[in-house]
């Protein structure tokens, strides 16, 4: 089958839209969606100092490759990376390793970060002391160290590889969960309760559905780590719900956006509610949060005690 843009072979039909594409012509496709979800949300502007949140799998490498050729060559934004290691053994060792060479490979300056050095331990450690419920606190002590690393670090903005896929299981997870104050989260600049010690995240591939992140990385030879998380299989819900969208997808192709365009409209909606919820700083460790003491230092606590 050719393209549908030439005459070159294709690589990959989008059935969601029904055309076919070529190499050339897909990889380019991509590069237009990032390019304009950046620019219609303003997501990165004049002066800023991006954080890239880089752990060496296909989506944060495809931010980090993608916001390195659009603005390497604009002396009025900076770009670094950020990569945590939460001391996995068998995955995030390896992950970390292919993140540091790509990273050099594209002159990225990259800044590493165990969960052992700044909290003491690691997920390996927490998974046998936890027996359940790790990978959600893994989950917490990332964006609790990504926020922190990148405030200190200077970044104005800190980008990571949510893609499509991730957004929408997002959507779901918290409509199932009732929680709408991580639901109005969802976007490509999600709204954080006001605290001066957060940075902004952006989302710069919030439009691309994860297979086409991977076909990018590949056609692209964007080395990265192949593998899946092996304690993902702690997270059941997640699990469950990218199964479902999956099948959904397969039977309505293109489903996925639409999930996301409906949720964007409510979103628009319930946001005037939270815009101006204030976060308070948690007590001991000066970061925000929404009790009194977060649920890092918490964490910590219950596993020093
Ligand atoms: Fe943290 Fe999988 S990356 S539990
Ligand atoms: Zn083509
Ligand atoms: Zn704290």
């Amino acid at each position: 089958m050719n393209c549908s843009f030439c005459k070159q072979e294709s690589i990959y039909f989008r059935n969601y839209e029904g055309h076919h594409y070529c190499e050339i012509h897909f990889v380019k496709n991509i590069e237009k969606r990032v390019k304009k979800t950046i620019s219609t949300n303003k997501l990165i502007e004049k002066g800023d100092r991006i954080a890239v949140a880089h752990s060496g799998g296909k989506d944060s490498s495809n931010v980090l490759y993608l916001l390195n050729k659009i603005f390497s060559d604009n002396p009025n934004i900076e770009l670094f990376a950020i990569t945590i290691d939460e001391g996995i053994k068998g995955y995030r060792d390896k992950s970390v390793k292919k993140s540091e060479s790509f990273c050099k490979k594209l002159g990225v300056k990259q800044h590493v970060f165990s969960f052992k050095k700044e909290f003491g331990f690691t997920i390996d450690q927490l998974s046998k002391k936890l027996k359940s419920g790790y990978c959600g606190s893994c989950g917490i002590l990332k964006r609790y160290l990504l926020n922190k690393k990148a405030r200190e670090l200077g970044a104005t903005k800190l980008a990571t590889g949510h893609t499509l896929d991730d957004e929408c299981q997002s959507i779901i997870m918290n409509v199932l969960r009732g929680d709408l104050l991580r639901f109005v989260r969802i976007g490509p600049m999600p709204l954080l309760a006001m605290h001066q010690k957060f940075v902004p995240r952006i989302k710069p591939l919030v439009l691309i559905p994860e297979n086409e992140s991977e076909l990018f990385a590949l056609v692209n030879n964007i080395p990265f780590h192949p593998k899946g998380c092996p304690y993902a299989v702690d997270n059941v819900l997640r699990g469950e719900v990218e199964e479902f969208l999956n099948n959904l997808e397969k039977c309505s192709p293109g489903i996925r956006y639409s999930l996301y365009e409906s949720a964007h409209k409510i979103v628009t909606f319930v946001r005037k509610k939270f815009k101006t919820g204030k976060i308070s700083t948690c007590e001991k460790c000066g970061e925000p949060s929404s009790r009194s003491v977060c649920k890092v230092c918490e964490l910590i606590e219950k596993l020093s005690s």
